[in-house]
Order: C-alpha cells, then sequence, then structure tokens
C-alpha cells in the first residue's frame, strides 16, 4: 500500500465542496474571512469528467486568480479511471494542492454516467479509480469522498479500506447513505466505524449545525478532520465561530452579487445565487422570521437595495 501524502490543510475544519456555490466568488470571501487556523481547507464544485479529460485551462478557472494560505482543492468526479486520472494530471498542474475524487453525489446525471454514489455499490471501483489518479499525481495527495453507502451502510468498511487501499490520503465520510439524500438525520456512529477501518485520516461530515458542532464531532467519532456544507451557507463564519452583525452579513451578501456579477452573470442570475444563500440564511440576524418575503424579492435591484439599507449610511446596492 502507498503511504499518504502530508496533507495541505491549515486547519482541522474544512469548507464542503457545493455545486453551484463553491465557485471562487462566494468560496473567496468565506476563505478572506478567516485565518488559516479556523478554516483549514476548501475545495471547487466537483468537475465533471465525462468524455475527455477536463483541459488545464478549465481546472484553473474553478481554482480561481485569488490564491489564500488556505488551500483549495480541485474535486473531480467521473467514472472512466484514464480519463479522471489525465484530469487529475491537469489539475496539479493548474496548481491544485490537493485533488479529491467524488464518490457521493446522488444526481441521476452521475448515476446514468456510473459515477458519484453510483461507485458505492462497487467497492473495487473506488479503489481502481483512487490508484490511478494517485498513480497519476504521485506528489499530490489524492483523497476520496464518499457517502455512507448507496441502499445502506452495509459496505461502509469497505469503501473505506477501499479508498485506503487505493492509496488515498484522506477519507471524507458524508454520513448518510445514497438513498438518504440529504435527510435532517445524521449518524455520526458511521463515522465512528470509518475511523476503526483504516489508518489514514478521516474527514466526518453531515449534520453539522453550529461551530461547537465541530468539536463535537471530532470528540465524539475520533474523525481528524469535520467538514460543513450547508451550515456555512447559513453563516460562512461558521469555522471561527465569530458572531458578525447584521451590516457585516449583508456586506457578505452585497459583495457576493458585485463579485458574480464582475465575473459575468447578469442581474438575475447573481440575485438568484444571493437568495440560495438566503434560503439558508442566519448569520448577523439578518433575515429573521423574514425568510419568505426575502425569498419573494422578484426584482434584482431592490433586493440589493434592501440589502444595503442593512449597511451603516450612506453605503448604495452594486449598480445592477
Ligand atoms: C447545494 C449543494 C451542492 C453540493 N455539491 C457537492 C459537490 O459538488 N461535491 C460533493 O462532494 N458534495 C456536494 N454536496 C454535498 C456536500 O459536500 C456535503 O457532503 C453535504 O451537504 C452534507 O454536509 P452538510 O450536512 O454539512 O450539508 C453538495 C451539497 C449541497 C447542499
Amino acid at each position: 500500500m502507498v503511504a499518504p501524502l502530508p496533507l495541505p490543510f491549515t486547519g482541522p475544519w474544512l469548507l464542503a465542496p457545493m455545486e453551484g456555490v463553491t465557485e471562487p466568488c462566494f468560496r473567496d470571501l468565506v476563505l478572506a474571512r478567516h485565518e488559516p487556523a479556523d478554516l483549514g481547507g476548501a475545495f471547487t464544485e466537483f468537475v465533471r469528467v465525462t468524455h475527455y479529460p477536463v483541459p488545464t485551462r478549465r481546472l484553473r478557472a474553478h481554482l480561481g486568480p485569488r490564491r489564500f494560505e488556505i488551500p483549495v482543492g480541485i474535486q473531480l468526479m467521473g467514472a472512466d479511471a484514464g480519463r479522471v486520472a489525465e484530469t487529475a494530471r491537469n489539475a496539479r498542474e493548474a496548481g491544485a494542492p490537493l485533488v479529491d475524487l467524488n464518490f457521493g453525489c446522488p444526481a441521476k446525471g452521475a448515476l446514468r454516467g456510473c459515477a458519484g454514489s453510483a461507485m458505492l455499490d462497487d467497492p473495487p471501483s473506488v479503489e481502481a479509480l483512487v490508484r490511478q489518479c494517485a498513480d497519476a499525481v504521485v506528489d499530490v495527495p489524492v483523497t476520496a469522498k464518499i457517502r455512507a453507502g448507496g441502499e445502506d451502510d452495509a459496505l461502509l468498511e469497505d469503501l473505506a479500506r477501499a479508498a485506503e487501499a487505493g492509496g488515498a490520503s484522506l477519507l471524507t465520510v458524508h454520513c448518510r447513505t445514497r438513498r438518504e439524500g440529504y435527510r435532517d438525520t445524521a449518524d455520526w456512529e458511521r463515522l465512528r466505524r470509518a475511523v476503526g477501518a483504516v489508518g489514514i485520516p478521516v474527514c466526518g461530515n453531515g449534520g453539522i449545525e453550529t461551530h461547537a458542532d465541530l468539536q463535537r464531532l471530532r470528540a465524539e467519532t475520533g474523525c481528524a478532520y469535520a467538514m460543513v456544507g450547508r451550515a456555512a451557507l447559513a453563516d460562512p463564519w461558521i469555522f471561527s465561530g465569530r458572531r458578525v452583525d447584521r451590516a457585516e452579513a449583508a456586506q457578505f451578501l452585497l459583495e457576493y452579487a458585485r463579485d458574480l456579477m464582475e465575473t459575468g452573470a447578469g442581474p438575475r442570475g447573481a440575485a438568484g445565487r444571493v437568495k440560495q444563500l438566503l434560503g439558508h440564511w442566519s448569520a448577523g440576524d439578518l433575515v429573521g422570521g423574514e425568510r419568505s418575503s426575502w425569498l419573494r424579492e422578484r426584482d434584482p435591484q431592490a433586493l440589493l437595495e434592501r440589502l444595503a439599507r442593512s449597511l451603516p449610511s450612506a453605503a448604495s446596492a452594486p449598480g445592477t
């Protein structure tokens, strides 16, 4: 078995890969608001590898133009080991400090292509994909993100060991099965089982709601790392636990809209992304009991002006 490579993370709390969310604009706003000791790493959205290896320039775009001390790994999802491994090589060339492989996506498109969580029914295919990627990049750690299983969690230990045997340097376990989707309950006992099955570090994921949960997950499961998904959409400061006020919360969302528009989104697209966050948002008590009225706001400019009214006086919304 290949020895795992050292991981580039600067701390134990990680921002989860989230398609449609952790593109450079949102991710960089979160990274810029954290010390490296508070947020240890982040990931791109999954990059789908289908009919051809993804070229280096597209992978660079996923990493975005800014660099932080906090590392950002590129996540790949695909079933063809040769093409995924070639893409991993391109990711290394693009400057990725880590390549993560997605074995958890439950979307129909992924399942049709036998990628993502489709592979949870077949641990040898997980091992083969990890191995081919680890062999392809050599000095860049390859990590695997699995769910606790497909229909049930019976293969959890086999999946964990398959990732380790293939040469993964870290195993992230989203503690829900594919069948369980994103349901509210999260069984952390499964994380403890994964930790017991492998010698490589395990990152626990699923159901973290507060800053205190991060430490609790590590204490209860023995995971070396803890990863936050949706709770970081509610409160992007969850990693430090800093409580921001209404103005700081509004400022985040306005900067997000501005950055999206500067990188080519139209006002409607940018407002849609802001509303996606507002659907989860709790930071700064900005939304309070008025979530549905925020989400009903159809006019992008009116939405941004409403956010700007939460700033200290004289600030204005970015023009749409
Ligand atoms: C909007 C959204 C997009 C997601 N996209 C990805 C993705 O691109 N890659 C991935 O591995 N997981 C993806 N996930 C799953 C999360 O990384 C995470 O495993 C899941 O949300 C469970 O963590 P949580 O309970 O903290 O949200 C996504 C989740 C959400 C809500």
